[in-house]
C-alpha cells in the first residue's frame, strides 16, 4: 500500500529554485537574505555553481557568538556546513530522513550528475510523508469497509 515518494516528486511540487550565496559573503549578508525568503539554510556556491556547502541557522548558533565572532566580519565560508549532505532526484524520501538525522542536517541539497537542483528541508520531508500515509489510512478503511463506507457512516 505503501507508495514510495522520490525527492524528484518534492521538487516537483515545491520548484526546482534554490536561494545561495558565495563562499565570501558575509553571514550578516546571509541572515538578511534568510530573512527576506524565510528560510532555514542557503547553499554556498562557487562561481561557476560549484555547491561546497550549505550555511544554515544552527552554524550561524553555534558558530558565531558563543566563539566570539561577528557576523559582520565572519564570512559564510568560514562558518558553513562542508562538504554538503548531498540527495539525487532518485532518493526515496525515508533514505533522506535517514540522512538527515544521522547527519544532524535539516537542509539537503538536490544534486543531478553533478549539478545542483534544487533543496528538501525537513518540513517538505515530514509533510510529504505525513500526507502519504493519511492517504494509505484512507486507502486501508476504503478498504476495510468497502467504498461505500463514508455514505454508510453518513447514513447513521
Ligand atoms: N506545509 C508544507 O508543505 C511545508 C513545507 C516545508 C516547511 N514547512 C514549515 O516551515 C517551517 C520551517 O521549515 P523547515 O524547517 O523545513 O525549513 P525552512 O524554513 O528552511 O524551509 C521552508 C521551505 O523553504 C525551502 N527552502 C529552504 N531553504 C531554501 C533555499 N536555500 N533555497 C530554496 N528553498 C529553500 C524548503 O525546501 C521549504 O520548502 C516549519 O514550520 C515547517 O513545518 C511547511
Amino acid at each position: 500500500m505503501y507508495s514510495t515518494i522520490l525527492v524528484s516528486d518534492v521538487l516537483r511540487s515545491k520548484g526546482h529554485g534554490y536561494l545561495g550565496m558565495p563562499p565570501d559573503a558575509t553571514a550578516y549578508a546571509a541572515l538578511e537574505v534568510m530573512a527576506e525568503h524565510d528560510v532555514g539554510a542557503l547553499l554556498v556556491m562557487e562561481e561557476g555553481g560549484k555547491l561546497v556547502g550549505v550555511f544554515s541557522e544552527r552554524d550561524y548558533a553555534r558558530k558565531v557568538i558563543l566563539q566570539g565572532k561577528s557576523s559582520r566580519s565572519t564570512t559564510v565560508g568560514e562558518l558553513m556546513s562542508a562538504p554538503a549532505i548531498s540527495v539525487t532526484p532518485e532518493m526515496d524520501l525515508k533514505a533522506c530522513m535517514v540522512l538527515m538525522t544521522n547527519n544532524h542536517v535539516r537542509h539537503l541539497p538536490v544534486l543531478d550528475h553533478g549539478d545542483v537542483i534544487g533543496i528538501v528541508s525537513i518540513g517538505d520531508v515530514v509533510g510529504w510523508m505525513i500526507r502519504s500515509q493519511e492517504a494509505t489510512i484512507s486507502q486501508l478503511e476504503n478498504y476495510i469497509s468497502g467504498d461505500d463506507y463514508p455514505a454508510r457512516v453518513a447514513a447513521r
